[in-house]
């Protein structure tokens, strides 16, 4: 496999020389925002919801970030076609910029900017097969709006979760007052009684949740509302949605069976309907 091309401040560079300046508070202060997109067939999935949530976060932290999304789109495919990745994973990252002398230097730097492709591995087979173990961590994210670059807590919670159950496969967090919000790099969708449910505040709105939202309208009964964590255990069907993961059936939640344990009929069907969509250009396309 060749050596990914990335984009770093204006410049692309093979991975191995591709670096920012060690003054960049991403560095030092973990200030920075990005995003994950993905090809499907070569062809970035809806790129520009990605770029437009990459704004918002880097917006709503007060990070100044001078390029239109179309300046963007322009930059994420300039840096994949210098990459010869049959199906690509993209990470696109605005950093802090520069640290100057004082710590509250927000709004005052200019921005870095960073594309990272890579290979995309796709998970197991078994995990949309026969579903994944989750367990739930009581966790905040911090501005969940925002897809910051601070993932500790999230980090945290994995492995601890693992230390007792190695085959933890995502963690769902629950705030203080013992809500469900969405995994660590996932959304949750429940299925209950034929109706989708899923948590609605509080939440990174992810796109591949939105796609699905959408596609499951007209076909069942979707409610965005307050999910508690006594009602994971009582679910039909729970499922993660996230860009790379897709539709990812939730099998088990902190040792409890969810249904009858594997991927259930209604995940079954979303799943095929989102494949459908993946692999219709003009749709990969659609905001
Ligand atoms: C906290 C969080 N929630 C949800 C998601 C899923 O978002 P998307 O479907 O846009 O990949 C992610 C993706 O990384 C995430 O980090």
């Amino acid at each position: 496999m060749p050596e990914a091309i990335c984009y770093v401040n204006g410049q692309f560079l093979p991975e191995s020389r591709a670096q920012i300046p060690v003054t960049d508070v991403a560095l030092l202060r973990g200030l920075g925002v990005f995003d994950t997109l993905r090809t499907y067939g070569g062809v970035l999935f809806r790129p520009i919801d990605h770029l437009e949530r990459l704004m918002q976060s880097a917006a709503r932290i007060g990070i100044r970030a001078p390029w239109t999304v179309e300046e963007l789109a322009q930059i994420l495919l300039a840096t994949l076609e210098r990459n010869e990745f049959p199906e690509a994973t993209v990470r696109i990252l605005v950093t802090g910029g520069l640290a100057g002398g004082q710590f509250a230097t927000l709004g005052a730097n200019e921005p870095g900017l960073i594309v990272i492709p890579g290979f995309l591995s796709p998970y197991p087979d078994e995990c949309y097969r026969d579903g994944v173990r989750v367990a739930t961590a009581e966790i905040e994210r911090f501005i969940p709006e925002v897809k910051s670059l601070h993932y500790l807590p999230g980090i945290l919670a994995i492995h601890s979760a693992r230390q007792s159950d190695p085959d933890i496969n995502e963690v769902l967090l629950v705030n203080r007052h013992g809500r469900v919000t969405e995994g660590v790099v996932s959304n949750v969708i429940l299925v209950s009684g034929g109706m989708l449910i899923t948590p609605g505040r509080e939440i990174l709105e992810g796109i591949t949740r939105g796609v699905v939202l959408d596609l499951a309208e007209g076909l069942m009964p979707v409610i965005e509302r307050d999910v508690y964590r006594e009602e994971l255990a009582e679910a039909d069907e729970i499922f993660l949605t996230g860009s790379v993961r897709e539709i990812m059936p939730v099998s088990n939640v902190d040792g409890v069976a969810i249904g009858g344990g594997g991927c259930g009929p209604v995940t079954r069907r979303l799943m095929g309907v989102f494949r459908e969509v993946t692999r219709r250009p003009q749709a990969r396309q659609a905001k």
